[in-house]
């Protein structure tokens, strides 16, 4: 997978990707990180991205030119599946989205700033607005770098044990049922019996029913047909 990210922090956006998980992904070749400085596409002297609103009012806008100019050229370098705009008005990012995404070769990941982009923009370039939730952050980078995170770690190789990513919270619907490890008992606080029982059988249908008691607890929204 080959992900390109428009940006104009691209400082913003690197540490992510050299640490950790992600970090192994790109050294084992299972994806390309690649960042744009809006700026480098700027059509003026002053690397100006950003202008006044049409009809007043507070925030400036980016501009349509840098960001065409940078989409086109990449677009003209090979297919991409999607052009994907991060901002809070976009649709929710979830695990099924995520999925989805992971399974793309090539995607294009605009990063919004300042009061967001030109809206031409998103009528004819952007193919996708995704959101992490309900709430305003200062630009779009932190965003796309969770959705980078998300994603990235379900392409197949990038988890060393790959059933991890299956019994993840949110596959099926359900949130993961609890994890433990040594010591067995802890001032008195103990491990449930039935993890260190040795049947298996026993243990994963014990999961399966904390999976759903907890889901009915904290998260009932997800249990309903959608
Ligand atoms: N840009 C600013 N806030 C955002 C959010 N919540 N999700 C995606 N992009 C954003």
């Amino acid at each position: 997978m080959r992900i390109d990210i428009i940006t104009v922090l691209p400082e913003l956006l690197r540490s992510p990707f050299e640490a950790s998980i992600l970090k192994r992904a790109i050294e084992k070749g299972l994806v390309e990180i690649h960042f744009h400085n809006l700026r480098d596409y700027s059509t003026n002297n002053y690397k100006q991205v950003d202008d006044y609103q049409f009809g007043g009012g507070a925030g400036m806008v980016m501009m349509i030119e840098p960001i065409d100019a940078c989409i086109s050229k990449l677009q003209l370098e090979r297919d991409y599946r999607e052009v994907i705009y991060m901002t809070p008005d976009g649709t929710t990012l979830t695990q099924t989205t995520a999925n989805e995404i992971s399974l793309m070769e090539n995607i294009i990941i605009l990063c919004g700033h300042y009061k967001g982009v030109d809206q031409r923009v998103r009528e004819h370039v952007v193919t996708r607005e995704i959101s992490i939730g309900d709430f305003v952050l200062s630009g779009g980078e932190l965003a796309a770098a969770v959705l980078c995170d998300a994603v990235i770690r379900l392409i197949p190789g990038v988890l060393s044990n790959e059933t991890s990513a299956l019994t993840d919270s949110f596959q099926d619907n359900l949130l993961a049922p609890p994890i433990y490890t040594r010591p067995a008992e802890y001032k008195g606080w103990k491990v449930p019996d039935i993890l260190l029982s040795g049947h298996t059988a026993k243990i994963e249908a014990w999961r399966e029913e904390q999976a759903l008691k907890r889901t009915q607890e904290l998260r009932p929204d997800l249990l309903k047909d959608e």
